[in-house]
């Protein structure tokens, strides 16, 4: 084990020093050849980022995008199609497939040929051979087929042992996540979200030891009922973000080995979640009527910061969540989104009140039937940014509170039963961009405002009248 330390920590040293030096040998012949084969398969390069990879120059001096360690092997190959610097975005193409030769760069240890939108065909398997790659980004492209299971397999031929960064999101890729991918013990972030992957997850996930964000959304991923997932997924005891969500898992209800999760972010939108919320999702302060074997006070997800459930069919109170503990200084809500789902109200009037909901600066609960009033401890959110209550039943009066809430850039609470007057100091809020009170049942005349806002925001309050709407009537 000390022996791969240190090797590792070697070549990390080449990779930050020596590559950024000119080598002292000149580009080794057969990652030279590797390199020409494959651009060789690229059919349009129109942004020319391979112009400078010419057969006559020296791949590692003369060559854009690629660096050498001291003796002439290639260690960072990186032609993304989308890069960035302070003040520039740079949005660059190319078409072609991937050459099987890019498995010969064997002290390649960065791959980066993410966003260039029109690489097509499969994942080489000899990709599998790049035993020292720690980074490989092909994300945002056309990729189809499996992920070789070469890439796992540690077997003399090789396997990423090496791999701490896997990123293959935005491909067309299908079939299983293989079950060998415990073979990349190393990797730290894993996303491959957006594909068409299916299956189940396999068991051996849990032994990722390492994993971090593990980024799953928008795939075909399936389970068998009672346990949609592999409890084991509960020993990742670094993971930090977990994105389940848009896969049909018919999960039903969050397991309870969730709570043995310590995730910073949790995404459970579209798998099919119904129900109350556990126990363990709430502080143990919290008395819900609740006969579910077990309810485990809920600590673990003191760190818990962006929730994301929208579109699930979870009901019961929101106070579960507001009133979730905190670990200060960390654990306090960044954003919640809980938007389409059946939880009932009202709102709790001290939700504003709630240590983790002190920093807030994203709160959706569109959709969902609450009633009652919109709480006056709203305007105590003084880092929100995002409030978005459409049709949720609201009645009552807009508090003049909410205008306490200086950072409010987008303020929705269409199509609810809200009455009164719009409060002034809500509609000159500084930062104020978005706003649409339209279909509720507000009087009066619309405040003088400097923001911009079109009739819409408005529309179908018959007793609201001043500009943008039409001029009120004298009585
Ligand atoms: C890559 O290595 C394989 C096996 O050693 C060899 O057959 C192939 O010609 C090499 N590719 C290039 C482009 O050099
Ligand atoms: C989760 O909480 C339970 C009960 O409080 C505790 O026994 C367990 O060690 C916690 N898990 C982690 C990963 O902290």
């Amino acid at each position: 084990m000390e022996i791969s330390w240190h090797t590792k920590t070697f070549s990390l040293l080449f990779f930050f020093i020596f590559s950024r030096l000119a080598p002292s040998k000149a580009c080794h012949p057969v990652d030279k050849e590797a390199l020409l084969d494959f651009k060789h398969r690229i059919t349009d390069d129109p942004s020319k980022l391979l112009l400078s990879w010419t057969a006559s120059s020296d791949c590692c001096t003369s060559w854009e995008g690629v660096a050498c360690d001291a003796s002439g092997r290639v260690v960072d190959v990186s032609r993304p199609g989308l890069v960035s610097d302070n003040d520039f975005v740079e949005d660059t193409y190319m078409s072609g497939t991937l050459s099987p030769s890019l498995g010969n760069l064997s002290s390649l240890q960065l791959l980066d040929l993410s966003n260039l939108k029109d690489l097509k065909g499969p994942i080489p398997q000899e990709l599998g051979k790049l035993t020292k790659l720690t980074h490989l980004f092909l994300n945002t492209n056309k990729l189809t087929g499996a992920i070789p299971i070469t890439l796992s397999i540690p077997q003399s031929i090789g396997g990423l042992a090496a791999l701490e960064l896997l990123y293959l999101n935005q491909n067309h890729l299908t079939g299983r996540i293989p079950s060998t991918i415990s073979g990349l013990g190393s990797m730290i972030f894993c996303r491959l979200s957006e594909n068409k992957l299916s299956g189940s997850l396999p068991p051996s996930i849990g032994l990722l030891s390492k994993i971090q964000r593990l980024i799953l959304e928008n795939n075909k991923l399936t389970g068998k009922l009672p346990s949609a997932l592999p409890p084991q997924l509960g020993k990742l005891k670094s993971l930090q973000t977990l994105d389940l969500s848009y896969n049909p898992l018919g999960l039903v209800r969050i397991p309870d080995w969730f709570r043995e999760l310590r995730v910073f972010r949790l995404m459970l939108a579209k798998t099919g979640i119904e129900g109350e919320l556990p126990h363990w999702l709430s502080s143990s302060s919290i008395s819900q009527l609740d006969f579910r074997p077990s309810p485990v006070e809920f600590k673990n997800l003191s760190l818990l910061m962006d929730l994301d459930i929208h579109s699930n069919k979870f009901s019961g109170r929101l106070n579960v969540i507001f009133s979730k503990e905190v670990q200060d200084p960390l654990g306090h809500f960044n954003s919640i989104d809980l938007s389409s789902n059946i939880f009932t109200g009202p709102v709790d009037d001290d939700m504003g009140e709630r240590p983790a909901m002190a920093s807030i600066s994203s709160l959706i609960l569109s959709h969902n039937p609450f009633r009652g009033p919109l709480p006056k401890s709203v305007g105590k959110l003084r880092e929100l940014q995002v409030l978005k209550l459409v049709n949720t039943g609201l009645s009552g009066n807009i508090p003049v509170e909410l205008g306490d809430a200086r950072e409010l850039s987008t303020v929705l609470l269409s199509k609810n039963k809200l009455t009164g007057a719009i409060p002034e100091t809500l509609l000159n809020l500084k930062e104020l961009k978005q706003f649409d009170v339209s279909s509720n049942k507000l009087r009066g005349r619309i405040p003088p405002h400097k923001a911009i806002l079109p009739v819409s925001a408005f529309k179908n309050n018959p007793g609201l009248c001043g500009p943008p709407l039409p001029p009120c009537k004298r009585i």
